[in-house]
Protein backbone atom coordinates (compact mmCIF):
# COMPACT_ATOMS: atom_id res chain seq x y z
CA UNK A 1 0.00 0.00 0.00
CA UNK A 2 2.90 2.02 -0.85
CA UNK A 3 0.37 3.90 -3.70
CA UNK A 4 -1.41 5.98 -0.98
CA UNK A 5 -2.68 9.48 -2.53
CA UNK A 6 -1.87 11.17 0.62
CA UNK A 7 -3.31 14.74 -0.44
CA UNK A 8 -6.95 13.32 -1.74
CA UNK A 9 -7.15 11.63 1.38
CA UNK A 10 -5.88 15.05 3.72
CA UNK A 11 -8.59 16.65 1.45
CA UNK A 12 -11.32 14.10 2.81
CA UNK A 13 -10.24 14.79 6.46
CA UNK A 14 -10.12 18.56 5.65
CA UNK A 15 -13.56 18.09 4.67
CA UNK A 16 -14.42 16.16 7.76
CA UNK A 17 -12.80 19.35 9.72
CA UNK A 18 -15.37 21.48 8.34
CA UNK A 19 -18.01 19.46 10.22
CA UNK A 20 -16.68 18.97 13.68
CA UNK A 21 -18.48 21.20 16.71
CA UNK A 22 -15.31 22.81 18.48
CA UNK A 23 -17.31 25.83 20.34
CA UNK A 24 -15.05 25.06 23.69
CA UNK A 25 -11.79 24.52 22.28
CA UNK A 26 -12.13 26.48 18.90
CA UNK A 27 -9.36 23.42 17.97
CA UNK A 28 -11.46 21.61 14.80
CA UNK A 29 -10.02 18.52 13.89
CA UNK A 30 -10.64 16.25 10.95
CA UNK A 31 -9.63 12.49 10.15
CA UNK A 32 -9.79 9.94 6.83
CA UNK A 33 -8.90 6.35 6.63
CA UNK A 34 -8.94 3.80 4.02
CA UNK A 35 -9.91 1.02 4.67
CA UNK A 36 -8.86 -2.58 3.72
CA UNK A 37 -11.74 -3.34 1.41
CA UNK A 38 -11.48 0.36 -0.22
CA UNK A 39 -13.74 2.11 1.44
CA UNK A 40 -12.96 5.50 2.95
CA UNK A 41 -13.87 6.93 6.37
CA UNK A 42 -13.72 10.02 8.10
CA UNK A 43 -14.67 11.70 11.29
CA UNK A 44 -14.53 15.02 13.24
CA UNK A 45 -14.07 16.23 16.77
CA UNK A 46 -17.45 16.72 18.41
CA UNK A 47 -17.25 18.82 21.66
CA UNK A 48 -19.41 18.75 24.70
CA UNK A 49 -20.65 21.93 27.97
CA UNK A 50 -18.77 18.52 29.84
CA UNK A 51 -15.69 19.40 28.50
CA UNK A 52 -14.04 15.42 29.35
CA UNK A 53 -17.37 14.15 27.94
CA UNK A 54 -15.70 15.74 24.26
CA UNK A 55 -15.01 13.19 21.52
CA UNK A 56 -12.10 13.40 19.21
CA UNK A 57 -12.60 13.32 15.25
CA UNK A 58 -10.86 9.38 15.48
CA UNK A 59 -13.94 8.20 17.96
CA UNK A 60 -15.99 9.59 15.39
CA UNK A 61 -13.48 7.84 12.50
CA UNK A 62 -14.17 4.66 14.24
CA UNK A 63 -17.96 4.82 14.58
CA UNK A 64 -17.75 5.47 11.09
CA UNK A 65 -15.78 2.62 10.66
CA UNK A 66 -18.29 0.54 12.48
CA UNK A 67 -21.66 1.76 11.07
CA UNK A 68 -19.85 1.01 7.49
CA UNK A 69 -19.40 -2.47 7.61
CA UNK A 70 -16.04 -2.46 9.91
CA UNK A 71 -12.90 -4.05 8.90
CA UNK A 72 -9.66 -2.43 9.45
CA UNK A 73 -7.77 0.77 7.96
CA UNK A 74 -4.58 0.64 6.20
CA UNK A 75 -3.80 4.28 6.20
CA UNK A 76 -4.76 7.09 7.97
CA UNK A 77 -4.19 11.27 8.24
CA UNK A 78 -5.67 13.78 10.71
CA UNK A 79 -5.57 17.32 10.26
CA UNK A 80 -6.23 20.56 11.91
CA UNK A 81 -8.10 23.62 11.55
CA UNK A 82 -5.67 24.77 9.10
CA UNK A 83 -5.80 21.66 7.35
CA UNK A 84 -2.28 20.86 8.17
CA UNK A 85 -1.23 17.58 9.13
CA UNK A 86 -2.38 16.85 13.24
CA UNK A 87 -0.81 13.55 15.59
CA UNK A 88 -3.72 11.64 16.93
CA UNK A 89 -3.37 11.85 20.69
CA UNK A 90 -2.31 9.28 22.96
CA UNK A 91 -5.94 7.78 24.06
CA UNK A 92 -6.49 7.90 19.67
CA UNK A 93 -3.60 5.87 18.84
CA UNK A 94 -4.95 3.31 20.93
CA UNK A 95 -8.53 3.64 19.21
CA UNK A 96 -6.86 3.10 15.98
CA UNK A 97 -4.38 0.28 16.88
CA UNK A 98 -7.34 -1.75 17.64
CA UNK A 99 -8.91 -1.24 14.37
CA UNK A 100 -5.60 -0.89 12.14
CA UNK A 101 -4.40 -3.70 9.45
CA UNK A 102 -1.51 -5.12 10.08
CA UNK A 103 1.46 -2.38 9.44
CA UNK A 104 -1.22 0.60 8.55
CA UNK A 105 0.50 3.57 7.69
CA UNK A 106 -0.23 7.45 9.66
CA UNK A 107 0.54 10.56 8.00
CA UNK A 108 2.63 12.51 10.58
CA UNK A 109 4.25 15.41 11.17
CA UNK A 110 7.71 13.23 10.67
CA UNK A 111 7.09 11.39 7.35
CA UNK A 112 4.87 8.45 7.05
CA UNK A 113 4.91 6.07 9.95
CA UNK A 114 3.45 2.78 10.99
CA UNK A 115 1.20 2.23 13.65
CA UNK A 116 3.34 0.22 15.69
CA UNK A 117 5.97 3.50 15.35
CA UNK A 118 3.65 5.77 17.01
CA UNK A 119 2.15 3.31 19.70
CA UNK A 120 5.30 0.68 20.37
CA UNK A 121 4.74 -2.65 21.79
CA UNK A 122 1.02 -1.51 22.12
CA UNK A 123 -1.77 -3.18 24.26
CA UNK A 124 -4.35 -4.90 22.61
CA UNK A 125 -6.47 -7.49 21.77
CA UNK A 126 -3.78 -10.42 21.16
CA UNK A 127 -3.24 -9.99 25.19
CA UNK A 128 -6.18 -10.11 26.47
CA UNK A 129 -6.71 -13.68 24.03
CA UNK A 130 -3.34 -14.70 25.11
CA UNK A 131 -4.40 -14.25 28.87
CA UNK A 132 -7.67 -15.72 28.21
CA UNK A 133 -6.81 -18.71 26.15
CA UNK A 134 -3.22 -19.15 26.77
N1 LIG B 1 -8.56 16.30 19.16
C1 LIG B 1 -8.93 15.37 18.24
O1 LIG B 1 -10.06 15.39 17.73
N2 LIG B 1 -8.02 14.42 17.90
C2 LIG B 1 -6.73 14.38 18.36
O2 LIG B 1 -6.01 13.43 18.10
C3 LIG B 1 -6.22 15.52 19.16
C4 LIG B 1 -7.27 16.34 19.82
C5 LIG B 1 -9.57 17.31 19.56
C6 LIG B 1 -10.12 17.11 20.93
C7 LIG B 1 -10.64 18.51 21.26
O3 LIG B 1 -11.96 18.61 20.72
C8 LIG B 1 -9.72 19.43 20.48
O4 LIG B 1 -9.02 18.61 19.56
C9 LIG B 1 -8.71 20.17 21.35
O5 LIG B 1 -8.00 19.28 22.15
Amino acid sequence: MSDIDWESLREIATGAMRRAYAPYSDFPVGAAAIVDDGRVVSGCNVENASYGVGLCAECSLVSNLAMTGGGNLVAFTCVDGNGDILMPCGRCRQLLYEHSAEGMLLETVSGVKTIDEVLPDAFGPRQLEEFHNG
